[in-house]
């Protein structure tokens, strides 16, 4: 049944994108397997996909290939996955993303592993990421969907560390929603991973008292975040951005553009969030140090509400495997062209800039959301089918970002301990 779409897609991929390499790499790796399996036994399509496959042939963690392209892949099950995770009883998990806790009974959604076409995932080895970060700063600036990817990166360091007090906020602040910025401080490795709440990642202003009331607040464009001092210095930066870029969280609320000191209310959404990536883009290249800092900006990270909307009832707790069928996939989001393509043109003059792509895999992972199971809230009633559980997806993003900064050769220049 994989099997099946594997091959169909790859060979529709063949012809959309010109990966030649990737697809020939691919062949090669499928040929050599078949000719295993001959010399194995009778051949059964599923064991395709079983666990090993690729690290059977693959040495793990010795081909980590510049060119290879992790966001393409299938989902493999795999029931020793969490196994190597750490579990909902990490003390540094906001409850709100702690599934269980709040009443979710299936399992399954764990079972799954990322497995990118022509190339393995290597191994996410916390002790290995911890000890190239000595004396550095990770720093994750976006929506509460950054933060929920922040948590999982700092749950699935801490595993490496053997004393987890010598973990904690640096100003003692507990982990939740409601806070502005948060910075978990690894002391045996000097380390900092810190998270800011920038959901649009541009200043917010007040608009002026003559202006009608209709405005509620002001979005300016052209000015970044003023957390964005505290960037400078960092040794990884990951943005994100999206989820607030539509017009439900803007101009229906009452939060209008503005540039240049005035406010344009015929501005679009689409329009708006092209000007402030331009912004971003200008303060990457005026104030981050290309040599140090490695920065990935990560694409947008589907939702998956059925039936409704975000606020109309829309949900997802039904869904307890993910999405088999690539024909039910949504296309790709507004955002995503728009950031890559901002990217893109930051990388002429900032080398060391990337977009982490992780929206085609997370399209697939419908049972992965946080969906009824919440913290306890006024709004118990609408579903959360935009944030994960945890351990949950956003783990398979911190691999991939970890396999970003291998094959970079990524090491914090400031080691004191030799
Ligand atoms: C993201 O990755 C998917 C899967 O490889 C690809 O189809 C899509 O075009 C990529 N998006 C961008 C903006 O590069
Ligand atoms: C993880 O990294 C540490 C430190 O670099 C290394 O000693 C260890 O062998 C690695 N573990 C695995 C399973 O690769
Ligand atoms: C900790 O790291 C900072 C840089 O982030 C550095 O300035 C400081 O000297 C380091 N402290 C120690 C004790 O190594
Ligand atoms: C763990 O770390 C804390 C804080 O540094 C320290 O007070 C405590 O003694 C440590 N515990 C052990 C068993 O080393
Ligand atoms: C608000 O006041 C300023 C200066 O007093 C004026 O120039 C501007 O036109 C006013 N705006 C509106 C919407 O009335
Ligand atoms: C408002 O923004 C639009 C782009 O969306 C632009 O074409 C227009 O010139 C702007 N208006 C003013 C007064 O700057
Ligand atoms: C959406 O509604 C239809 C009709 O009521 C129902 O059959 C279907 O299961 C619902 N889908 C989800 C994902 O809840």
């Amino acid at each position: 049944m994989y099997l099946d779409k594997f091959c169909n897609l790859k060979v529709e991929r063949s012809m959309t994108k010109s990966s030649e390499y990737t697809y020939s790499f691919s062949i090669f790796l499928l040929l050599s397997f078949l000719l295993l399996l001959n010399l194995k036994g009778p051949f059964q399509p599923i064991s395709l996909f079983h666990i090993g496959f690729f690290s059977e042939i693959l040495p793990n963690n010795h081909l980590v290939l510049e060119s290879c392209d992790y966001s393409y892949g299938t989902w493999v099950r795999d029931e020793n996955y969490w196994k190597q995770s750490y579990t909902e009883e990490c003390e540094f998990l906001d409850p709100g993303f702690r599934c269980h806790q709040q009443g979710r009974k299936d399992n399954d959604y764990k079972n799954w592993r990322w497995q990118p076409h022509g190339c393995d995932l290597p191994r996410f080895n916390a002790s290995d990421l911890l000890e190239r970060s000595r004396n550095g700063r990770i720093v994750f600036a976006g929506d509460s969907i950054g933060r929920n990817q922040w948590e999982s990166l700092v749950c699935m360091l801490v595993q490496a560390v053997s004393n987890h007090s010598t973990v904690y906020e640096e100003k003692g602040k507990s982990i939740n929603k409601h806070k502005g910025y948060l910075s978990m401080r690894f002391d045996d490795y000097n380390l900092t991973v810190e998270y800011y709440r920038v959901p649009f990642l541009v200043k917010l202003g007040r608009p002026q008292h003559n202006f009608s009331d209709q405005i509620q607040k002001t979005i300016k464009v052209d000015e970044l975040h003023w957390y964005s001092k505290w960037w400078i210095g960092a040794d990884v930066l990951i943005f994100n951005a999206g989820h607030w870029w539509n017009e439900g969280k803007t101009v229906k609320m009452g939060f209008f553009f503005e540039e240049g000191g005035f406010i344009n209310t015929t501005m679009d959404v689409k329009e708006a969030f092209r000007r402030s990536l331009q912004t971003w883009k200008s303060w990457v290249i005026q104030n981050l140090d290309p040599v140090k800092c490695n920065i990935f900006f990560r694409s947008y990270s589907p939702t998956h509400f059925r039936n409704g909307t975000w606020i109309d009832g829309g949900t997802c707790d039904s869904f307890t495997s993910p999405e088999r069928n690539y024909n039910k996939l949504e296309s790709e989001p507004l955002n995503n062209p728009i950031i890559s393509k901002t990217v893109d043109q930051t990388k002429g003059i900032y080398k060391n800039v990337q977009f982490l792509n992780i929206t085609y895999l997370t399209e697939f992972r419908k049972d992965g959301h946080i969906s009824k199971y919440r913290e306890p809230s006024k709004d118990m009633m609408v579903q959360d089918c935009s944030h994960w559980c945890l351990p949950g997806v956003p783990d398979t993003w911190n691999e991939l970002l970890y396999a970003h900064l291998l094959s970079k050769g990524y090491r914090t220049r400031k080691t004191d301990k030799g």
